[in-house]
């Protein structure tokens, strides 16, 4: 299918690879998360989560502190169905990359011209002691605005805490452009979010990987023969296919500090099969490129289903595909059918563990639904190939530094 770009297609997401997917496979499922677990802060809702790392994916440490960022929102004013009313990025540090303490929001009071924080990335900027720069998405709702952005500051710490400074001015980076990415007008289900920077080590660029829609006015999908792939007789696509348009969207940078970015097609679409792809994000390995996402059960397409968690794509031949479905269909992991929403926002890092937070548990006594906002255990899961495998699991919220930041002197900008 083409855009309205007359661009030549993405790789497809199909219903056939969609119909491989099996909730409860063994090597793809999360472990059930006990409905008792344990909470991070009882102050606020914490759910998407991203560590600091480099802008080649590995996480980094700062002065011997693990650093995460987390969308956040205070439990004593938003519940956790309206936390998206509330949402800021917050950071936490630890020792050793669990049990973590809460730091404060990143973002200055205001810095934000937008009313919410939504997900993103952070990056030490390559080559320099303690410059951090965030790549969020900057969400309005009336008029409905949702813009991947940038926010530069510094990052400090001592041996009893971590802290920023700066993070006071947001730059716009792109917005969706309505021909290959829906904007507002065409779709008002439109996604357009989650900004995740990285090098690509083929070319040297930097590219941002972020959660689209095909370029078209809702509902407007064909879903044909491409779009089904090879299916058994008499399998049926029902009408409803034709509101999924999820893509894996990617941009391109312009300059060295970040701020211009030139829209490119999508990696992936998912014309048929879902209308969410989110979070996406990369993990260069053994040559591979490994594109993973976040979807939902929700967001399937009529007549298909999956579990809520994170799915993948592999190419042989670059970020730029083409892209096959990891284990044929696409899941690597996602939440048992005993807990199916269990957990959500999985990321990949580039070690193989598998953080995400915890959204909602059935207390398996009185079948009451438990709020989560706090992170689920770690997985890990091992890439090989074109296959994925599920194969140790760690405390809740394990996120460790894969190494050290170098550090040399510099200004104490402390107030
Ligand atoms: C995934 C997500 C992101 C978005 C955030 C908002 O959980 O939907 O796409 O940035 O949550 O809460």
């Amino acid at each position: 299918m083409l855009n309205k770009a007359g661009i030549a297609e993405p790789s497809l997401w199909t219903r056939a690879d969609a119909m491989k997917v099996h909730t409860d496979d063994p090597t793809a499922t999360m472990p059930t998360i006990d409905y008792d677990f344990p909470v991070m802060t009882d102050k606020y809702w914490v759910w998407d989560t991203w560590p600091l790392r480099d802008i080649n994916g590995q996480v980094v440490s700062f002065q011997g502190w693990s650093v995460i960022f987390a969308l956040v929102a205070d439990r004593t004013k938003y519940g956790w169905h309206n936390r998206n009313d509330g949402a800021r990025i917050g950071y936490f540090y630890s020792r050793g990359g669990s049990n973590w303490i809460f730091g404060g929001h990143l973002l200055k009071d205001g810095a934000n011209p937008r009313s919410w924080e939504w997900s993103g990335c952070t990056i030490m900027a390559p080559g320099t002691a303690n410059s951090v720069e965030v790549f969020f998405t900057s969400v309005n709702d009336t008029p409905s605005e949702s813009v991947p952005a940038q926010c530069k500051g510094y990052i400090y710490a001592d041996d009893k805490s971590v802290w920023f400074d700066g993070f006071d001015k947001v730059t716009d980076l792109f917005q969706a452009d309505g021909l290959y990415y829906a904007d507002y007008a065409e779709n008002n289900f439109w996604d357009f979010r989650d900004p995740h920077v990285f090098i690509n080590p083929e070319d040297g660029k930097t590219y941002a990987l972020f959660e689209g829609n095909v370029a078209m006015e809702r509902g407007t999908v064909a879903v044909g023969e491409e779009e089904i792939g090879p299916v058994p007789p008499k399998t049926e696509t029902p009408d409803g296919a034709r509101y999924c348009a999820a893509a894996i969207g990617i941009a391109q940078a312009l300059n060295e500090a970040r701020t211009e970015w030139k829209l490119l097609p999508p990696l992936v679409t998912a014309f048929g099969v879902n209308d969410q792809t989110e979070r996406p994000h990369v993990v260069f390995q053994n040559g591979l490129t490994y594109l993973f996402t976040i979807s939902h059960h929700s967001t399937y397409a009529d007549g298909l289903s999956g579990p809520d968690g994170v799915y993948g794509f592999v190419s042989e031949n670059g970020i730029f595909g083409p892209y096959e479905p990891l284990n044929g269909s696409g899941l690597v992991l996602g939440g048992p059918a005993s807990q199916p929403t269990e957990a959500y926002a999985h990321y990949i890092m580039n070690n193989g563990l598998v953080e995400s937070f915890i959204n909602e548990i059935i207390d398996p006594k009185s079948g009451k639904v438990i709020a989560g906002g706090s992170l689920a255990p770690t997985v890990r899961v091992e890439l090989q190939g074109h296959e994925t495998f599920a194969t140790e699991v760690f405390d809740y919220g394990y996120i460790p530094a894969s190494y050290a930041w170098p550090v040399w002197p510099f200004p104490d900008r402390r107030k």
